[in-house]
């Protein structure tokens, strides 16, 4: 599958791959990146297109937002406020499962978040790795104002990502949290004085990841996705049955063959 080809084909998603690490930005800035029912269909194609590309695995992926004043302003609030209950349900199931294929990518993803990330923009966000974000940068769950609550997992990624109590505070008041307090209460994971040192530093840092077994990576990422839904003994038992599968990998033989030689593993992810 050629990725120009597919980015070809959409209207507000643009897709680069560099050296196995791909560059995902939300291209509709006039609507400040907001997601509507066009742009989450073509998110739903895009990674559920990313996750087969078999024969060309990625490295890594960066997960942004065109422009410099948003990486998405939120669900498109004029498309909403025609729908009806059963329309509103089949747009925040959407929205979910994008988020969870961008969860359960098998490879690093960081959303590099420039200007606002609102609504089921900072929900989008909460479904990657890692959040890096630009000194603007604005994150909140301003739904309430609207008379709704979040749709595209919120109300659960939030909670785990930040405590229980502090996501209801965010929920309940709508209030927007500049790059400073997202940091400080570990949604964000680096700020950057700007997008371009933010998109620099987020190759580098995938990178430097694939420098290491992409199976491993895959694995750990999975069974650390998993245990955060599990009881710590289901978790112990998945972490237990990953780590000994990988003793079967070409990966673990090359990576501890390479430390007992003295040389660099070259990892083949198989
Ligand atoms: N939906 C639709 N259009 C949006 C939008 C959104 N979420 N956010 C911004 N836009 C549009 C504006 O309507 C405007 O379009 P026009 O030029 O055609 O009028 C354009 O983007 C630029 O926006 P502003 O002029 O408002 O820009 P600003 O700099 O003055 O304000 C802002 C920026 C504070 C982000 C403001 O646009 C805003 O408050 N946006 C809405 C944020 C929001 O409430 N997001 C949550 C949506 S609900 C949700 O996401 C539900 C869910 O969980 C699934």
């Amino acid at each position: 599958m050629n990725i120009d080809s597919i980015s070809d084909s959409y209207q507000f998603l643009k897709l680069n791959l560099d050296n196995r690490i791909l560059t995902l930005s939300i291209d509709r800035p006039k609507k400040l990146n907001a997601l509507d029912l066009t742009l989450l269909q073509e998110l739903d194609d895009a990674t559920s297109n990313i996750r087969q590309l078999k024969d060309f695995p990625l490295r890594g992926l960066i997960f942004t937002g065109s422009g410099e004043k948003a990486f998405i302003a939120g669900a498109d609030i004029g498309q909403m406020s025609k729908m009806s209950p059963l329309e509103a349900e089949h747009f925040a199931v959407l929205g979910q499962k994008v988020s969870l294929l961008i969860e359960d990518l098998p490879f690093p993803v960081i959303a590099a978040v420039n200007g606002f990330a609102l609504g089921g923009g900072c929900e989008m966000a909460l479904s990657a790795d890692f959040i890096f974000a630009t000194r603007n940068a604005v994150f909140g769950q301003p739904e309430v104002k609207l008379g709704l609550i979040p749709g595209f997992g919120g109300t659960q990624r939030l909670a785990k990502v930040v405590g229980r109590n502090r996501a209801k505070e965010i929920i309940f008041s709508g209030r927007n949290l500049k790059v400073e307090e997202a940091l400080e209460i570990g949604l964000v994971l680096k700020i950057f004085e700007d997008k371009e040192s933010m998109m620099n530093e987020s190759r580098a840092t995938l990178e430097l990841m694939s420098k290491n077994s992409p199976l491993a990576i895959a694995k750990a990422k999975k069974v650390m996705n998993r245990g955060n839904d599990l009881t710590i003994s289901n978790g112990l038992e998945l972490e237990s049955e990953q780590f000994s599968q990988l003793f079967a990998s070409q990966d673990m033989k090359e990576g501890t063959g390479a430390f007992l030689e003295k040389r660099q593993a070259q990892f083949s992810g198989k």
